[in-house]
């Protein structure tokens, strides 16, 4: 039973100095392949369902979330179960009695003041319920749907004094915040700003979350951490190898019915990934 909290990771991680790392699933293999990598590396993790993944699931968040339960009921490892961009509080509320411990609810797009007052909602409904709530300052741009956003455009930033404010207006657990990195990107590109990592970290005092992590190199990674991130999370990276190794293996087997060597190769090569990040993620500095 290694069924853990987001929360309960973010603490330890914080006490060591360290980060955890928070992977989003998509199909049944990428979650296999967070629990092979994270075994391998002897490492705790937390496996994130998006809003974008529940409504390619059909919709429906309770197959893949059991499904998820059961990897971590059973790893060898402390696993926490993290719902992920969750705009709609429909999904919010379906997060009860799934074994997910922490919800980012993401009101990011809206205005500050209406931002304020929906995720101070969504925190209360969460904390009544055990459940830990991450929210978004700022907008870490990239996202699926939404309209392109520069990282680095004046504004686009977290302003530590806001994120002081918003930290004490909504009673949040873990603020994502916008300091260089961007959604979904294919090469590891992204500066980011130590300097205002630090300064957010000494404004306020819950877990720093870094998302679109996939475009950040090894060594930044490694400094943000050291700068104040603590939970890092990283999805793309995941597909780039899932199905880049998914097109090569079918490619090269085009008279083949059975799916599941490709998938298997493809489950294998997003583990290799994982246990590449895991270690960079959660290096001692
Ligand atoms: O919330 C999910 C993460 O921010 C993943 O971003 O797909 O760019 O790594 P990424
Ligand atoms: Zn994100």
């Amino acid at each position: 039973m290694a069924l853990t909290s987001t929360g309960t990771l973010t603490d330890a991680a914080r006490a060591d100095g360290v980060g955890v790392a928070a992977f989003n699933v998509i199909t049944l293999e990428h979650a296999e392949a967070v629990i092979m990598a994270a075994e391998a590396a002897a490492l705790p993790v937390v496996l994130a369902i998006s809003e974008n993944a529940v409504k390619f699931r059909r919709g429906r968040l309770g197959p893949l979330a059991a499904a998820c339960r059961v990897l971590a009921e059973e790893a060898a490892v402390p696993v926490a179960l993290h719902l992920d961009h969750v705009e709609s509080v429909e999904l919010l509320r379906a997060a009860e009695g799934s074994g997910i411990g922490s919800v980012m609810f993401d009101a990011s797009r809206l205005p500050y003041a209406q931002n304020v007052a929906a995720t101070a909602d969504a925190a209360a409904w969460a904390h009544e319920r055990g459940i830990t709530l991450e929210a978004e300052l700022g907008e870490v741009g990239g996202k699926p749907g939404h309209p392109a956003l520069d990282a680095h455009a004046p504004g686009a930033r977290t302003d530590p004094a806001e994120a002081a404010a918003y930290v004490r207006a909504t009673g949040v657990d873990a603020l994502a915040v916008a300091v260089g990195s961007s959604h979904a990107m294919l090469d590891r590109t992204a500066a980011l700003d130590h300097d205002l990592i630090a300064r957010l970290r000494a404004a306020v005092d819950i877990p720093l979350v870094l998302h679109g992590s996939s475009g950040v190199p090894d060594a930044e990674l490694r400094a943000a951490v050291a700068a104040g991130m603590t939970k890092i999370n990283v999805g793309t990276a995941l597909n780039i190898a899932y199905t880049g190794t998914l097109r090569e293996h079918l490619a090269a087997t085009p008279n083949r019915a059975d799916p599941r060597p490709s998938l298997t190769a493809a489950r294998e090569s997003t583990a290799t990934t994982i246990t590449t990040l895991l270690r960079v993620i959660t290096a001692k500095p």
